[in-house]
């Protein structure tokens, strides 16, 4: 708020949210085309012309959505140099939770040591991560926060059905993470256009025990397989090419940009031919995408900050720049932003207090955890002793009452 000089009361400044941190994280094992053609039958010749996919990241036995959105995250916090304990919101995007609750956002909140911090996952499949940034984007501009940390991090891997050459050939795991801050200076994130059309919802979903199935007994998953995933691909796929066009053309309309302002667009990494389908309706060169879904598939939530954290370390973003982000996915929904590029501190130009201070605070949790862990444990060893004797007592009573 800026103050002035008589007793009228403070006019409010304009704010902007930025984007002054980024951070990703994928698995090490990858699982190539020709390692696919040995579990369905495909080809890796099939899966590089109809989708441009060449390998994708499997998570391993000690990765989960939560542990690589933690990853992300922690890699977004030092490039921002923020200190956990500043961030007021942290939204997880994400189909594949850890649980129903609690929340993946709350398992990070935790183990990063955020005690300021509100935290929930956002379920709007692929274009969760647009989504999640729209609504915390709001709540800076609003006042009412100042930081927030936005990940889109999924295991889809763990919901794939093996025996579907349709979907299972497509995803992969990873994560990605950005931190927003308030900001007088103009620019950060300008517009956003989310939508969703519901009656589409049968294309593409997992099924799973929710309160629906709980509740009715006659619940049915039409057919689909239980915790898998299931796609009708030829419609999302002319769904996707419908509405990336339209809906970056709102968004730009609503930023005030014209598209031959735009220096990237960062797309979900669904399918090369959706994206060359875009860049045909929108009149612009292919090249100004960024793709990596060759190398990483599609990884629902985590693709567009993903690719966002690769396109940023090209360097493929200047200062005063505009950049566009389209989502599209289960729902179905679909969510376009404009974002002014302002960068963020140079790795010298951060503070190694900072630095230090976030390394002992990550220490801190780590054994607060395993303390808690330890104590848990003792309790739990008490309570059988206790019990044990009681149970004898008891039966030593009887003995003595005969
Ligand atoms: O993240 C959410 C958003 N998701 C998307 O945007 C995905 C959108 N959809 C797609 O990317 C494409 O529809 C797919 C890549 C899923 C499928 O490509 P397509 O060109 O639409 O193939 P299709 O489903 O029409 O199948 C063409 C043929 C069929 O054989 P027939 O009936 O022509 O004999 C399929 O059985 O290709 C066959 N096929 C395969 N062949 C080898 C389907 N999957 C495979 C496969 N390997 N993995």
């Amino acid at each position: 708020m800026a103050t002035s000089n008589n007793d009228m009361p403070p006019i409010p400044t304009v704010r902007y949210a930025h984007i002054v941190g980024w951070g990703m994280a994928v698995p090490d094992t990858i699982l190539t085309n020709h390692d696919l053609e040995a579990i369905v039958e495909t080809s890796d010749d099939w899966i590089r012309s109809r989708t441009g996919i060449k390998e994708r990241r499997i998570a391993g036995e000690t990765e989960s959505t939560a542990s690589l959105g933690l990853k992300a995250a922690r890699k977004a916090l030092e490039v921002a140099d923020i200190l956990p304990t500043a961030i007021d919101l942290i939204v997880v995007a994400t189909s594949t939770p850890e649980n129903i609750f609690p929340s993946t956002a709350s398992l990070i909140q935790n183990w990063l040591g955020a005690t300021r911090a509100g935290a929930f996952d956002l379920s709007a499949a692929c274009s969760g991560f647009v989504y999640g940034l729209d609504m915390a984007a709001q709540a800076i501009r609003s006042g009412s926060m100042q930081v927030a940390l936005v990940i889109g991090a999924e295991t889809m891997t763990r919901v794939m059905d093996w025996q579907d050459r349709g979907t299972c050939i497509l995803f992969g795991d990873g994560a990605g993470a950005v931190v927003l801050k308030a900001s007088n200076v103009e620019g950060g994130v300008l517009s956003a256009v989310l939508r969703s059309d519901g009656s589409g919802g049968e294309m593409l979903g997992i099924p799973t025990v929710g309160s629906e199935d709980l509740y009715h007994s006659d619940f049915s998953s039409n057919g689909h397989k239980m915790h898998k995933m299931h796609m009708n691909g030829g419609e999302v796929f002319k769904f996707a090419t419908r509405v990336i066009a339209e809906s970056i053309q709102q968004a730009l309309v609503k930023a005030e940009v014209g598209i031959e302002d735009l220096s990237l667009i960062v797309p979900h990494q669904a399918n090369m031919r959706i994206i060359q389908a875009a860049a045909r309706s929108l009149k612009v060169e292919p090249e100004l995408f960024a793709v990596n879904l060759d190398r990483y598939g599609n990884t629902s939530a985590a693709s567009i900050p993903i690719a966002l954290c690769e396109a940023i370390d090209q360097k493929r973003l200047k200062s005063g720049e505009y950049a566009a982000f389209i989502g599209f996915g289960g729902g179905l929904t679909w969510a376009s932003m404009i974002i002014k590029w302002t960068g963020a501190k140079t790795p010298d130009a951060r503070s190694g207090i900072n630095q230090q201070r976030r390394q002992f605070g990550y220490m801190r949790v780590r054994f607060r955890t395993q303390w808690k862990r330890l104590n848990q444990q003792i309790s739990n060893f008490i309570d059988r002793i206790t019990f044990r004797r009681n149970r004898i007592q008891r039966l030593r009573d009887k003995v003595d009452q005969l």
